[in-house]
């Protein structure tokens, strides 16, 4: 049995929050080329319980991780889940805000590996902790910035702000549409008649080992070769044919992935927007490379359904989940017969959305 706050510390926390993991539907890669993504809130959460610590210790619990990590307020960066509340505790603190010691627990029905952003899902937790516990004052796109730069800075992921913006102010019912650049967003109603089938692989990654920061050098790379501050800034793929081979499919993905999102922004219905989908997902394997056999099994067999629109991986990639947009009301019954389908392959998968 994971214990309590109480039962951890020997008090009642003085503050608790929560934040969702997400999914994203459309725009992948896209983020740190300035571009647009589409994601939307899971019901899957992280909630963050928090109060003043009687020594001059930072004192983690997660218990279901069975870590605890006793930290001092300013040392190096500890390891593991609380290289993350370090991170946020660190960079509040540093934008001048008075915190003294404080313990935290944590919990997360967030799957980590997935792609569902749990580790923004637990930074904006912790800020939100934060904010709620010490009255900060600090707006939800304040939250998402702070919540980016513990990723960047204290877990050595090189990411964009899709995640943290997701986790700070998207939820289940609509996708958020956001320009990355300039954080103008929208709150869009899903497709009428369809809803949301979230598959896991069962395949785990981890970003910073992943190819994600080598992916970011690339496109940054062809932004330079082509004169434009980002892939944001080219709005047609031939405009790409000077760029070396490799290069150039990266680009195009980033390109094409921007189309798709702004067509789909602007209100299609269910069966385009799978198709947009589908789309979105050769690109990731043929053009980004960052696909793996059994996401592109997962998602084939998906694809092969009659009641779903589209599939594609979601996330970075290189392991993680599939999502896919079904006929509504299908999505549970859809998703138990696709993973015995996987697991007739070999595979392994858990079903994560609808719960
Ligand atoms: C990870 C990053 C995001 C984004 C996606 C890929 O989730 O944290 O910023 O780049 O990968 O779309």
């Amino acid at each position: 049995m994971p214990r309590s706050f109480l039962e951890l510390f020997g008090v009642e926390p003085k503050a608790v929050a929560q934040a969702p993991g997400r999914v994203n539907l459309l725009g992948e890669h896209t983020d740190y080329n300035d571009g647009f993504v589409l994601p939307c809130a899971i019901p899957q959460k992280t909630r963050v319980e928090m109060a003043l610590s009687p020594d001059r210790l930072d004192h983690f619990a997660a218990e279901d991780l069975g870590q605890r990590v006793d930290c001092e307020p300013v040392g190096p960066t500890p390891p593991g889940f609380a290289a993350y509340l370090h991170g946020c505790l660190t960079l509040v603190r540093q934008g001048g805000a008075v915190i003294p010691p404080v313990l935290m627990r944590v919990d997360s029905q967030v799957p980590m590996g997935s792609g569902l952003s749990s580790s923004a899902a637990l930074e904006v937790a912790v800020l939100r902790a934060l904010r709620e516990l010490f009255h900060l004052d600090l707006d939800d796109v304040r939250v998402a910035r702070l919540a980016q730069r513990a990723e960047i800075e204290y877990a050595g992921v090189n990411c964009g702000i899709m995640d943290q913006m997701a986790a700070s102010l998207a939820d289940e019912h609509h996708m958020l549409f956001l320009d990355t650049r300039t954080l103008e967003r929208r709150l869009l109603p899903l497709p009428e008649g369809a809803e949301l089938l979230v598959l896991d692989s069962g395949v785990p990654r981890r970003l910073e080992e992943s190819g994600y920061n080598e992916r970011r050098r690339e496109c940054e790379e062809a932004a330079r070769l082509l004169g434009v501050a980002a892939l944001r800034d080219v709005g047609d793929p031939g405009e790409l044919a000077a760029l070396p081979e490799e290069l150039a499919k990266r680009a195009r993905h980033v390109v094409t992935e921007n189309l798709r999102v702004l067509e789909a922004a602007q209100g299609v219905d269910a069966r385009r927007f799978g198709e947009l989908m589908n789309f979105s997902h050769r690109s990731l394997r043929d053009d980004f490379e960052v696909s793996i056999p059994a996401l592109n099994l997962m998602v084939q067999l998906l694809q092969g359904e009659e009641e779903v629109f589209g599939a594609r991986l979601t996330g970075a990639g290189f392991g993680g989940a599939c999502v896919a947009l079904v006929r509504e009301g299908w999505g549970t019954q859809l998703g138990e017969w696709v993973l015995d389908r996987y697991r007739e392959k070999g595979q392994l998968g858990t079903l994560l959305v609808p719960r």
